[in-house]
């Protein structure tokens, strides 16, 4: 049996840091779960970034923002994530991609994660063109001076955005 015999090959890892998730996001999600038998969001926790939310709060507000399915789970990580999908035997890393300005960074990144484990690939979706602009950097931004969100995120992260910046 090779290595490779252990992959389950019909799950995607969705990795990122979800601070917070946005409706970008979220349309990825249901299109990746058009692609494959089954999907993780992973929450990446990083001890060393300070988030808008913790890896709790970003993780409960995912999970309450998509309705449940035995196809679909939210999970957070810490460490390689190319170690968390070997650890899930997942084989494939789902990213989006919007502009090109993404390219560089995620390019890297995918090489990087190819060079410490070759069996995992990351596949890239674009990003629909209607949330081509949307992040949650920017997203963080707007909400931070009071500017409108609802059309960005579901409602329970506008909510959580307003409780955390007490607006
Ligand atoms: O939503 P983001 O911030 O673009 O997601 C980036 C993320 C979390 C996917 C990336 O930083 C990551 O994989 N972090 C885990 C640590 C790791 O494996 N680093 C090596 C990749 S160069």
């Amino acid at each position: 049996m090779s290595d490779t015999d252990n992959f389950d090959r019909g799950l995607a890892i969705y990795p990122g840091s979800f601070d917070p998730i946005t409706n970008g996001h979220i349309e990825l999600i249901f299109r990746g779960l058009e692609v494959f038998d089954r999907l993780v969001v992973a929450v990446a926790h990083n001890p060393r970034k300070e988030p808008m939310f913790t890896t709790e709060e970003r993780t409960r507000l995912i999970r309450e923002a998509l309705p449940e399915r035995p196809d679909l789970e939210v999970d957070c990580f810490e460490g390689l994530l190319v170690d968390y999908a070997a650890r899930r035997h997942a084989r494939v890393i789902l990213r989006g991609l919007r502009a090109v300005a993404d390219f560089e960074s995620e390019f890297q990144m995918a090489n990087m994660n190819k060079k410490i484990n070759p069996a995992v690939e990351t596949l890239f979706m674009m990003t629909g063109e209607k949330y081509f602009f949307l992040s949650s950097q920017n997203v963080r931004e707007v909400a931070t001076f009071g500017g409108p969100v609802d059309d960005l995120v579901p409602p329970n992260v506008a909510k959580a955005l307003r409780e955390k910046l007490g607006s």
